[in-house]
């Protein structure tokens, strides 16, 4: 175990029967914001999952501020939290609150305190409004914002975001960027989003490429999503 902070991928590959879905030698990520971008099928939920081990690597290994995703996964689980693109994936109560409080019952006995910690959460995402109506009759932004709060609940120190605004209609996409964009230097998270939307990928201190499970192109994210649309040219 090494004590630096940050991601370390080391001579990894994820292969699922014959076929190798992600090959990455060396990486190494501790910028604030990161982006991923690649064609479908690439390989960038992969790479996200490998992240917080809800993907193994089939060879090699991930460590997450040196504690490694499959030997530590509950330590890594915990300061890495992951928000899928589908936020009815991770809503299962029926109420915002009843979801927030949820994700608190191994680290807060106290119901109480549960209910004050998942209460704040909410007030600090502008959604506070929300906590006792009908989860399933929220609209999709609404409902992107609290499976964010389900997850910010645990104080990440790492946000894995994967396609986060794909179901949004621009105003929600934006006014999600705005909140996570906000949290990130308020509370010095770090984010790496996986997105088709090169305006939201631009926003990055730095954007891998991700296309047939390798990084193909790694650096400042003119020049990366420059080198997609080279490569998306019909
Ligand atoms: N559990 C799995 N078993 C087999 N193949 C998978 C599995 N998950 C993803 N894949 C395949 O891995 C490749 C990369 O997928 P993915 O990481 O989801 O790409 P992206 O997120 O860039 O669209 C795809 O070809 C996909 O079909
Ligand atoms: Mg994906």
């Amino acid at each position: 175990m090494t004590e630096a902070a940050g991601i370390e991928f080391t001579r990894v590959r994820v292969v699922a029967g014959d076929r190798l879905l992600l090959s990455i030698p060396a990486l190494q990520l501790t910028e604030p914001r990161i982006t991923v971008i690649g064609p479908n099928g690439g390989g960038k939920s992969t790479l996200l999952q490998l992240i917080n081990g809800l993907v193994e690597p089939t060879e090699g290994f991930v460590s997450v501020d040196g504690h490694d995703t499959v030997d530590h996964g509950r330590a890594v689980r915990q300061s890495a939290g992951f928000v899928f693109s589908s936020p009815a994936a991770q809503l299962v109560m029926p109420t915002p609150l009843e979801d927030v409080e949820l994700s608190l019952r191994r680290t807060v006995r106290d119901s109480s305190a549960r209910r004050a910690a998942a209460t704040q959460c909410l007030t600090e995402l502008g959604i506070a409004d929300l906590a006792d109506r009908s989860s399933q009759e929220l609209s999709s932004g609404q409902q992107q914002l609290v499976a964010l709060a389900t997850v910010l609940v645990l104080k990440p120190r790492i946000l894995l975001l994967d396609e986060p605004t794909t179901l949004l209609d621009l105003i929600n996409a934006r006014r999600f960027i705005q909140q996570v964009e906000a949290l990130g230097q308020r509370q010095k998270i770090t984010t790496i989003t996986a997105t088709h939307d090169l305006d939201l990928a631009a926003r990055a201190d730095r954007t891998l490429l991700v296309q047939g499970g390798r990084i193909v192109a790694d650096g400042p994210p003119e020049r990366v999503i420059g080198t997609y649309r080279q490569h998306s040219t019909v």
